[in-house]
């Protein structure tokens, strides 16, 4: 049980964001609950944190304006008591698109929601007066970038720059005492796809079907307990990388 300790997980309303804050409020985490439009379901574990003894806070932002996403860690920070010692960047935008059909205002979006804002929430994480102790910063990649689909153009490259950030800000924050690592889900919950082609993929997978939130809650919980661990990713996806999915049929 990590009692005091103050977590921040964006995308918190919804899907494996809000498994993940309700995993870290299970180990004793007050959580800064973050959403945009999903205010339901961040109420919803809100009450479901309170009911059971713990505390958390909700906080909406709209992402897509990263220059303000750093104030997040501040306001978690001020309704928690504390500093903020975990931060998990799981929200993302997801869309399809290629060189050919982009357009500016696309790919400033979904770069500004999938990569800009978690660079700005790390930035404000790392800026805290005092510093967590044994900080950890987890943020959500994706397997399909091992075999990444020139269909979804903006979505991986915003991944890419997020991976690419994970690393830089590992080797910089390390000596703070701040650790920096990803995770990258392979099909855990369907997206632009019914339930019955996410299952038909998901069965040929090595592992087959079964991969779900709760996978990635144990990975995040892994990461931030992994303290000689930084500046690393963890795919967690049934084996779907060794396959090359991203520009298979299948993928
Ligand atoms: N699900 C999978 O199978 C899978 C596979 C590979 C990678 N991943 C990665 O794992 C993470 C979680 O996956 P998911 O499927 O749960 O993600 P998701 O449903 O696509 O979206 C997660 C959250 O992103 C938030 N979001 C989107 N646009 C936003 C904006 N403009 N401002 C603020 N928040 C915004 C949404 O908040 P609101 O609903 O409150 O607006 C939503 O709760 C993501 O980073 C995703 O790329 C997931």
């Amino acid at each position: 049980m990590t009692v005091g300790k103050i977590a921040l997980v964006t995308g918190a309303g919804k899907r494996v964001g809000k498994a993940i804050a309700r995993g870290l409020a299970d180990d004793g985490y007050a959580l800064g609950l973050h959403y945009n439009s999903s205010a339901g379901g961040a109420q919803d574990l809100y009450e479901d944190i309170l009911a059971s003894g713990g505390k958390a806070a909700l906080l909406r932002k709209d992402l897509s304006r990263p220059e303000t996403a750093g104030e997040l860690v501040r306001e978690a920070s001020a309704a928690l008591g504390g500093p903020v010692s975990v931060l998990v960047n799981s929200a993302s935008a997801f869309d399809t698109d290629s060189l050919a059909d982009l357009t500016w205002d696309t790919w400033q979006f979904l770069l500004n929601v999938n990569a800009a804002a978690p660079v700005f929430l790390m930035k404000a994480f790392a800026d805290q007066y005092p510093l967590p102790e044994g900080g950890a910063i987890v943020n959500m990649l994706d397997t399909q970038m091992n075999s990444a689909s020139p269909e979804r153009f903006s979505y991986f490259c915003g991944k890419f720059a997020l991976d690419g950030a994970t690393r830089l800000a590992a080797f910089e924050l390390g000596p703070k005492g701040i650790r920096v690592n990803a995770v990258a889900p392979g099909l855990v919950l369907p997206s632009d796809q019914s339930q019955e082609n996410f299952d038909s993929r998901q069965k040929l997978t090595p592992l087959g079907p079964g991969l779900g939130p709760q996978d990635i809650v144990a990975a995040v919980k892994y990461l931030v307990a992994a303290k000689q661990v930084t500046g690393h990713t963890l795919v967690v996806d049934a084996g779907q990388r060794l396959m090359g999915f991203g520009n298979s049929p299948i993928g």
